[in-house]
């Protein structure tokens, strides 16, 4: 299927001045020494993400090697699901920067400034040509010396933009620690662990301080690890949170305003997108003995803010691919999250097919937006039969260029 929007991959120049970096902070070590230097540490990292779930100032961004083992092998990661959160922002959530002036841009827990970074880098590639300040807070100081210089050194991706940096505990966000109002506000994959152990209404509070520092026509860029307890926790927050405030917004995941329908049951999905992206040689050459995932980018998301979406109409014809595409003996099929709030099990019969259709249908990628033309068939069990006449169109298929 055509995209409706190609993304650049990510920059050459970022890649080698991490890997730079990491070689001039231990000029003595053999290549291969340094590679395993860092493949311990990205087990280490790996390992709290995934199972310790320890977080402190002291963890993972107080020591050049954690920052760079990081840097090379997760920045680039982390830097791509922030570029298709901030893609939707642009063409789905249909975010207009001011006419004039500068773009206020704050990254709360940017580490060494993956989103804030992408961000930036996003806005130039979009021709947006206001000046741009961003705001970086984390507790991590070393990460946000690595954030200043590597925005330094890679002018040429992020011009006529400034930044400043501050050192923070984020856990008790206060209106006296965000004093500014701000344009986009990015938290990428730092919501988790910045609320790690807090109870639905402390997250709700911290999540409202937040949103407070959003100027009126500001948003809210939330991404978050595809982890079904990180991205339920992320998307009840949310939800609890839009009940309580009137004038606040949910622009994304989901259509017409709907918060996350699978943050309450413990069903079979999750909402989290599954975006492919071209393999960074640098992360392929880390991976090689670890065989961690590195062709996709898994990531759960939320978008927030005080204006209304646009209202779609609310079929079954429109829907976001929440599950991977299957290819069974005589069908193709996936879940869809209707814009009515169904979610429901679309079937297409293969003979029906023509090839073509069958390979663009393999290359739907979850999270892309599509409109099913023509009428629509349930069977008693809610399957929706789709046929020939049943034309798939892309609303938001975002792909990233030479990716295969
Ligand atoms: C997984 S990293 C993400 C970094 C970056 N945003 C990115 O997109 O790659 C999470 C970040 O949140 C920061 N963090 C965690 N808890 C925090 C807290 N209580 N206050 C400030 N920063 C915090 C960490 O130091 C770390 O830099």
């Amino acid at each position: 299927m055509k995209p409706t929007i190609t993304l650049s991959p990510f920059p050459k120049e970022v890649e080698s001045w991490w890997w730079t970096h990491a070689v001039e902070r231990w000029p003595e070590m053999s290549e291969e020494k340094l590679l395993n230097t860092l493949r311990q540490e990205i087990v280490e990292q790996s390992d709290r993400f995934n199972k310790a779930r320890s977080f402190d100032a002291s963890a993972y961004g107080a020591r050049d090697l954690s920052v760079l083992a990081y840097g090379n092998f997760y920045f680039s990661r982390t830097w791509m699901a922030a570029r298709f959160a901030l893609a939707e922002l642009l063409s789905v959530c249909q975010w207009t920067p001011p006419a004039k002036g500068p773009i206020r841009i704050l990254d709360l827990g940017s580490g060494s400034g993956a989103s804030g970074l992408a961000c930036l880098n996003a806005l130039r590639e979009n021709r947006i040509a206001n000046p741009l300040e961003l705001h970086a807070f984390d507790y991590s100081s070393k990460s946000l010396a690595y954030l200043k210089d590597l925005h330094r050194s890679c002018a040429d991706l992020w011009p006529n933009t400034r930044i400043k940096t501050e050192r923070n505990d984020l856990r008790n966000p206060s209106p006296k620690m965000i004093s500014q109002r701000y344009d986009l506000v990015l938290m990428g994959f730092s919501f988790n662990e910045i609320m790690q152990d807090l109870e639905l209404e402390e997250r709700v509070k911290g999540l409202k301080e937040i949103t407070n520092c959003l100027k009126r026509s500001g948003f809210l860029v939330l991404t978050e690890p595809a982890e079904s307890e990180i991205c339920r926790s992320l998307h009840q927050t949310v939800a609890r949170l839009k009940e309580l405030e009137e004038g606040l917004f949910i622009l994304a995941p989901y259509w017409n305003g709907m918060p996350c329908p699978m943050a309450r049951e413990n069903g079979k999905y999750f909402s989290h997108e599954v975006r492919k992206y071209p393999v960074v040689e640098r992360v392929e050459r880390l991976n090689r003995p670890l065989r961690l995932e590195i062709r996709e980018v898994k990531f759960g998301f939320s978008i927030l803010g005080s204006t209304s979406p646009e209202p779609v109409p609310k079929t079954p014809n429109l829907l976001r691919l929440i599950s991977p595409v299957k290819k069974r003996k005589g069908t193709i099929s996936f879940f869809g999250m209707a814009a009515n709030g169904w979610e429901r099990f679309y079937e297409f019969q293969r003979r029906d097919l023509s090839k073509e259709v069958m390979n663009q249908l393999l290359g739907l990628q979850r999270g892309d937006l599509l409109q099913i033309e023509g009428e629509l068939s349930a069977s008693e069990d809610g399957r929706i039969r789709l046929t020939e006449a049943n034309r798939l169109l892309p609303l938001f298929v975002p792909r990233v260029m030479g990716e295969t």
